[in-house]
């Protein structure tokens, strides 16, 4: 493998006073050079939780316990902070998904944007202005000069999302890590949004993970597609060889929920059964207690790992196999939701 970004069995925990939060648990996946990669998962499967350690931002209850994170082949984890500020920014970028707590409430946007852009160039701060309301612009923004003069608390939840990208995009980075980044905005800004992020990749050769939980965006945008669940991937590779022939129980049970017309209210199907308490996830698969597929080894031995059932498709399950449509509301092979 030598991938733009290389994640392998990765394991990250929070301390908390319940006790330790299992949050990442043996992660890996891979993000090729120019090319999308949508991390999907239920909510708490870990997927903010694998983009804050690859940046280095975690909170400080958080730590690694084990695992490497490689970004051109340098690792990330045991870097020192200087290096890692001129990476961070630069060379990976991520858009955070709580953007109002990530912007400085004591200063205006256009101070925020613009200290950013001259930190890193030779701009003066009113060139810097100048490309900071032209980004906003960029991004669907009215009235960008106005914008700038404003506080975050002046500002709407999607208006901050998209102040958080341009900034995440200002310096041309090579990857680009979008936490859940159009989820404050509405259906039609959404694509737009998306469509200006799959632009910046294509005009500047980045590469973008691209975390989310709405199966019609990872249709839309992605090369690749990991699935977490329990802060693992249980399935990953192509996205059309994925969509078409998912092997998981799990993402065979998430595809069959995509575009039903009777519910297009539900993008990502709530599977029977709730998520694994994170506090104390069992030895063997944590799928195990909402799985129709479950044979007796997945009783018995440890949690299955990911492995190459064909090329460019990874899974992690005991029972890996194709889903067939039962009732002719599926996809059927070769259909990709669109
Ligand atoms: N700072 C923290 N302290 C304690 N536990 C945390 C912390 N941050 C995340 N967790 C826990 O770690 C697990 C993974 O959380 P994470 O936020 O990465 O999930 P997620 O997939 O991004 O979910 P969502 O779709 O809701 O954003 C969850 O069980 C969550 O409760
Ligand atoms: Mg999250």
């Amino acid at each position: 493998m030598n991938g733009l970004l290389e994640v392998e069995d990765l394991y990250v925990r929070f301390t908390t006073r319940q006790g330790e939060v299992k949050a990442l648990n043996g992660l890996t996946f891979s993000l090729q050079e120019e090319s999308v990669l949508c991390l999907v998962g239920e909510s708490g499967a870990g997927k903010s939780t694998a983009g804050l350690t690859t940046m280095r931002l975690l909170p400080r209850n958080g730590s690694v316990v084990s695992g490497r994170i490689y970004f051109e082949g340098m690792d990330l984890l045991s870097l020192d902070s200087r290096s890692l500020r001129g990476i961070r920014g630069k060379d990976i970028a991520m858009v955070p998904q709580e953007p109002k707590a990530s912007l400085n409430p004591l200063h205006t946007i256009g101070a925020q944007v613009a200290e950013l852009l001259m930190a890193h160039s030779r701009l003066p701060k009113k060139g810097a202005m100048a490309m900071a309301a032209e980004m906003l612009g960029e991004l669907g923004l009215p009235d960008p000069w106005e914008m700038l003069k404003r506080y975050p608390f002046q500002l709407s939840g999607g208006m901050c999302q998209r102040v958080m990208i341009a900034m995440a995009l200002a310096l041309r980075p090579k990857l680009l890590i979008a936490d859940e980044p159009t989820s404050n905005l509405d259906v039609t800004l959404q694509a737009e949004i998306l469509r200006r992020l799959k632009r910046f990749c294509k005009e500047f050769r980045a590469s973008m993970v691209l975390i989310t939980h709405d199966m019609g965006i990872v249709a839309e945008m992605a090369d690749d597609v990991a699935v977490m669940y329990a802060g693992t991937v249980v399935e990953s590779g192509d996205v059309r060889t994925v969509f078409d022939r998912p092997m998981h129980p799990y993402m065979s049970g998430l595809i069959q929920s995509i575009p039903r017309l009777d519910r297009p209210e539900q993008r990502f199907q709530a599977i029977a059964g709730d998520p694994p308490d994170m506090l104390n996830l069992p030895e063997e698969c944590p799928f195990l207690p909402r799985c129709n597929r479950a044979i007796n080894r997945c009783r018995i031995d440890p949690r299955p790992s990911l492995r190459d059932l064909e090329p460019a498709h990874q899974v992690a399950c005991y029972n890996a196999r194709s889903y067939e449509p039962v009732d002719g509301r599926g996809l059927g092979p070769g259909r990709m939701p669109r």
